[in-house]
């Protein structure tokens, strides 16, 4: 393999609701891109909440601040050429442009699957204890998703498999100019 530590950095930001597919697709790129020699980072909501976020909860502020940070750490890596692929529901338009704005190179994937799908999935059984009421403002149910309106790629993960999913965000980045 050749050596990519010139390449242009890049965030892909997966935005979406809880059990959207997010991780998944973000996972399985990165592994791709990483076998393919390229410096790639992953920023998760639930590892990164255990960590740099773990003060943090759920509240308007507290989403707020987990993607103020998040944004910081991935603005670093991709000036310095990083792939940087973040999964956070990061529910919140306002943030979502921040993150934009701040970090630059930049690419808003909207995972686009339906409320019912990510419900059925419930890899948690979170959904259920929310639909229970036994976990407040629970995105999807009992707290908002402002749907984004311009992102650079939705992907429909309720209807097509993993794979092509993954297969449509390598191709983009290809199309971008970002990997070869
Ligand atoms: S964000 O809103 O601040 O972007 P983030 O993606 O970091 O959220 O964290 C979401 C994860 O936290 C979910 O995958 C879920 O496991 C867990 N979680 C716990 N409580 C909630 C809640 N009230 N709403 C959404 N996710 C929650």
């Amino acid at each position: 393999m050749c050596d990519h530590h010139h390449h242009k950095g890049v965030s892909l930001w997966f935005t979406g609701l809880p059990c959207s597919g997010k991780s998944a697709v973000a996972d399985r790129v990165a592994e791709i891109l990483k076998n393919g020699g390229y410096n790639v980072e992953r920023l998760d909501g639930d590892i990164v909440r255990q960590d740099l976020t773990r003060d943090l909860g759920f509240s308007k502020e507290d989403r707020d601040e987990n993607i103020r940070r998040v944004t910081f750490v991935a603005k670093l890596l991709t000036r310095n050429n990083v792939i940087v692929l973040t999964s956070f529901i990061s529910p919140y338009k306002a943030m979502r442009e921040h993150a934009r704005k701040e970090i630059g190179s930049f690419m808003e994937i909207y995972v686009n699957t339906p409320l019912e799908v990510c419900i059925q999935r419930d890899v948690k059984g979170m959904y259920k204890k929310a639909m229970a009421g036994q976990i407040k403002e629970f995105t999807g149910v009992s707290d908002p998703y402002e749907i984004p309106e311009k992102p650079e790629m939705v992907l429909e993960c309720g209807n097509e498999p993993l794979e092509e999913s993954v297969r449509k965000v390598i191709q983009k980045l290809k199309d971008e100019g970002f990997v070869e």
